[in-house]
């Protein structure tokens, strides 16, 4: 039961912080501490900022990983049992209790009906092993969704006698099977957070936040709409949360909604959100590793002002004067997959503005203006593959649309880099997905002709000459 239990955990995470960013908001039901303008989905326009709460960076580390804020799990007991202690290399420092010796994806806390339980915490899908080191912050690129993962926790219940451990366990498993449908992907490395959040949204009151097994609202579409998660440094200079920029105001409020699959009330929401000031503060506090390969100096010198030419109106400049527009831009000015930014639109409006009136609605708000952040690229070597959906695997391939491969698949090996294309080492298939009999190949295949998945846009790249673009590749190197 180990592997299948624990890749049942990571799920349900999704759900929670999903929370929402593929579904727009209508500017009627906006609110919170952010007033922009409705949509103008023919321009280009620049996200305006919102004051954040003051937090304690050091503080927001400790909470984040010892803290309670996913609100059930599995019993101690049960997972004790079932799991060995995780090696060193997983283990994170500044841990308490039993969290010391768990992995840095997983945390044991007392639930409010005082059981020790452990539940995947925010570094599940927001930390990433990369050169066979763990970064904290680092997007998670090869965690599975492509199974149905609410069958196997409730296999934890083999261990267990007490009463109350039992109650925990089902609540637990009951919020798996209530998400379990809407979060398969097709495809590994690619994540469900943002319909996961939808089916969360739904299945609870919205003034009261207490959980109905009927859901108040009607569920979204089965089909994922891929999602790659973006590394946590951007949000230092990121005026609003999310590939659409749907995530405004009080950003530490937007991220309590991690606390959406179990935590049942306001009072216990509240006490979450009180640190979550913190937990943002430490989130912006995050700088990208550093390039560790060699880099050409001057080829870089060059590269930089090709950058300039070509790619700072969007992406923004680096180094001493650094500046970033906040750009968000038209889906046809952008070209990439449309479905995230428009397709979960049938569904947005009633789950924008459930958002939006409950008690996260109280200082932040969703919105959604049906285009793309172009995003910081601070760190950018580190974050393959590329676009919101993961579907290009390295930059150069990005820099130059007609060499993108339509069916591709990798190792998922964190040390397979490759330091001249920039990403990961690749081999291009003949054939997608349809044509694999095998599952277990199947679903390590990037198939980006399905829905969701497309590889097409982002020709900014195109015009420029080879060695423009190489130079621009080792300029991207040193931010
Ligand atoms: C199940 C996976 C998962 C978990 C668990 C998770 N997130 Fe996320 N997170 C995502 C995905 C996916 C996105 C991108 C969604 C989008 O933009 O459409 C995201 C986006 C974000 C962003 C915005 C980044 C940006 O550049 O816009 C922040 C900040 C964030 N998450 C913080 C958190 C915090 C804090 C927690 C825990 C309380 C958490 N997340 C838990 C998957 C997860
Ligand atoms: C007109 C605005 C614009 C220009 C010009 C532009 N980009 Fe982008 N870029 C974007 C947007 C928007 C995205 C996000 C698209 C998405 O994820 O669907 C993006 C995404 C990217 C990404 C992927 C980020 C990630 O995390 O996956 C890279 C790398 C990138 N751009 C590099 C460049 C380079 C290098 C240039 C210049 C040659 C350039 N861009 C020019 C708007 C622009």
């Amino acid at each position: 039961m180990r592997v299948s239990s624990l890749a049942l955990l990571a799920l349900p995470f999704a759900a929670i912080v999903a929370n929402c960013s593929s579904m727009p908001a209508s500017p009627a039901s906006d609110a919170g501490a952010d007033s922009a303008t409705p949509a103008d989905t023919t321009h280009p326009m620049s996200i305006a900022g919102s004051t954040q709460r003051s937090g304690d960076p050091t503080k927001g580390y400790d909470a984040l990983v010892n803290e309670g804020y996913v609100g059930c799990g599995m019993p101690w007991t049960a997972w004790s049992k079932a799991f060995a202690s995780a090696p060193e290399s997983q283990r994170l420092p500044g841990r308490r209790g039993h969290s010391e010796q768990l992995a840095y994806n997983v945390t044991a806390f007392k639930t409010p009906a005082g059981v020790e339980v452990v539940s995947p915490n925010c570094l599940s899908c927001h930390a990433a092993m990369l050169q066979g080191k763990l970064v904290v912050g680092l997007g998670n690129t090869d965690q599975d969704y492509t199974n149905d993962p609410a069958a196997n926790a409730s296999l934890a219940m083999f261990f267990l006698t007490e009463q109350a451990e039992k109650d925990e366990l089902n609540k637990f498993v009951g919020r798996l099977k209530a998400v379990a449908p809407y979060t398969r992907t097709e495809t590994i490395g690619v994540n469900p957070a943002d319909n996961v959040a939808a089916v969360l949204f739904a299945h609870r009151d919205r003034k009261t936040l207490a959980w109905s097994d009927t859901p108040l609202l009607a569920l979204p579409p089965k089909v994922v709409v891929p999602v790659d998660v973006p590394p946590w440094w951007r949000m230092s200079k990121k005026n609003a949360m999310f590939y659409t920029a749907a995530g405004r105001g009080d950003h530490g409020r937007i991220m309590t909604a991690a606390s959406t699959l179990c935590v049942d009330s306001v009072d216990i929401a509240r006490s979450i959100d009180a640190y979550f000031g913190d937990v943002r503060a430490y989130v912006a506090s995050i700088k990208p590793p550093k390039y560790p390969f060699a880099i050409d100096e001057a080829l870089a010198a060059k590269g930089r002002n090709v950058f300039g030419y070509n790619c700072s109106r969007c992406h923004g400049t680096y180094g001493d004067a650094p500046s970033y527009p906040n750009l968000l831009l038209p889906i046809a000015d952008v070209g990439t997959d449309p479905a995230l930014a428009s397709g979960a639109a049938q569904f947005a409006g009633e789950y924008v503005t459930w958002f939006n009136e409950s008690f996260f609605g109280e200082t932040s708000n969703l919105r959604s203006e049906n285009g793309y952040y172009a995003p910081p690229l601070d760190g950018i070597w580190a974050t393959a593959p590329f676009l919101h959906n993961g579907s290009v695997p390295t930059i150069a391939a990005l820099l130059e649309s007609n060499t993108r491969p339509k069916y591709w698949t990798r190792t998922f090996d964190s040390s397979d880099y490759n330091a001249v294309a920039l990403g990961w080492n690749f081999t291009a298939l003949e054939n997608g997905q349809d044509a694999e009999p095998d599952p277990a190949k199947r679903i390590r295949i990037y198939d980006t002709t399905k829905l969701g998945y497309a590889a097409t846009g982002h020709t900014f790249g195109d015009a420029l000459s080879a060695g423009d673009r190489t130079a621009v590749i080792e300029y991207l190197k040193t931010l």
